[in-house]
């Protein structure tokens, strides 16, 4: 069949797929290649990380991490929109034996930004914007350093980089506004404000405390969205995520090990994309990213390696009314 995503694809064969998109099961070192240049304007993803403990879907050491990741960058590259953005989430990792961080997830950084570096590759991103989620589900690791000598403390941070193709990438940060703190609400209300220079050299204008309906968002995830529907979907998927492990657990399928939560592609399909663009996850694993882009009528192609998981993913749309063939 050809493919509802890329039309000019005439021959694929999703694993599954639903009106908005498909999934498809395979490396995507291979797969991505069938994408047209240009073509995909977000890449939403989490590959597997350089970390010590291995995970049951393997990944790779921090040594090798760079050469590993390459053929990708460079898939992403090519079938990157010019305007387009890629989301990179990744987690630090530690050196073997010692109670010291690695630096493997920074070099990555060089190789798919730094003009300067000599590698031969394809790819040149930009560093949009870094952000950083919090997330204090990670397990203290490594038990030694942190619950035997207690000389590190628990881990609760990972790395979401926002890369893109040229150095304006599409993005509309109101569409992602937070709600006013009370102090702000106050300001507001009040009308006036002590407008002008400040210590820090930060000037203060005169629009500073106009009502814009809600502030900008921080670069530190999860934000508290204002506006519906984004924060119904959140909502609605966080208990849909519930959900699906529970139907995972009824039919004997794996829930992945490792999956992201709703919010963080929510939040950059939200800001980054419009309704019927291209959003692609090549690491899709329990395939968070594509049920949250069908839920916002983004299409979406889905590329996961471990069929145990792509399988279980379908069951995300056997928990409500999504539709799938
Ligand atoms: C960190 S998990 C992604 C989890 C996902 N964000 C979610 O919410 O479920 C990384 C996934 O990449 C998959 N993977 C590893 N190498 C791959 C490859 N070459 N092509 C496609 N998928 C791959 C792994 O099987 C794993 O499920």
């Amino acid at each position: 069949m050809a493919s509802r995503v890329f039309p000019a694809l005439r021959k694929v064969n999703p694993y599954y797929a639903t009106d908005y998109g498909e999934a498809w099961l395979g490396d995507a070192r291979r797969l991505l290649k069938l994408i047209p240049d240009n073509s995909v304007d977000l890449i939403m993803t989490s590959p597997p990380y350089a970390l010590l403990k291995q995970k049951q879907y393997g990944n790779e050491a921090a040594e090798k991490y760079i050469q590993w990741f390459r053929p990708f960058a460079r898939e992403f590259y090519r079938i990157l929109a010019d305007e387009g953005s890629f989301i990179l989430n990744i987690s630090g990792s530690w050196n073997e034996g010692a109670p010291t961080k690695s630096l493997y997830q920074y070099k990555l950084l060089l190789d798919l930004c730094d003009p300067q570096s000599k590698s031969p590759r394809r790819y040149r991103f930009h560093l949009a914007q870094e952000f950083y989620w919090f997330n204090p589900a990670k397990m203290p690791n490594p038990v030694q350093w942190v619950n035997v000598e207690r000389i590190r403390v628990k881990e609760a941070v990972e790395y979401v980089w926002w890369l893109s193709k040229n150095e304006r990438p599409r993005a509309n940060n109101r569409k992602v506004l937070t709600a006013y703190s009370e102090s702000m609400k106050k300001l507001i209300r009040r009308g006036t404000y002590n407008y002008g220079m400040r210590p820090s050299g930060w000037n203060v204008g005169k629009h500073w405390n106009a009502d814009n309906r809600g502030a900008i968002p921080p670069n530190f995830l999860p934000v508290q969205l204002i506006d519906p529907p984004l924060n119904v979907l959140i909502e609605s998927n966080t208990v849909s995520n519930d959900a699906f492990r529970r139907k995972c657990r009824e039919l004997g399928e794996t829930a992945h090990p490792a999956s992201f939560p709703a919010y963080i592609p929510a939040f950059f399909i939200e800001f980054l994309t419009e309704s019927n663009d291209v959003v692609v996850d090549p690491f899709a694993g329990s395939n968070t990213t594509g049920k949250v882009a069908d839920d916002m009528k983004r299409r979406w192609v889905s590329v996961e390696s471990t069929e145990q998981y792509l399988r279980a993913s379908r069951l995300r749309w056997c928990t409500d009314e999504g539709k799938q063939t």
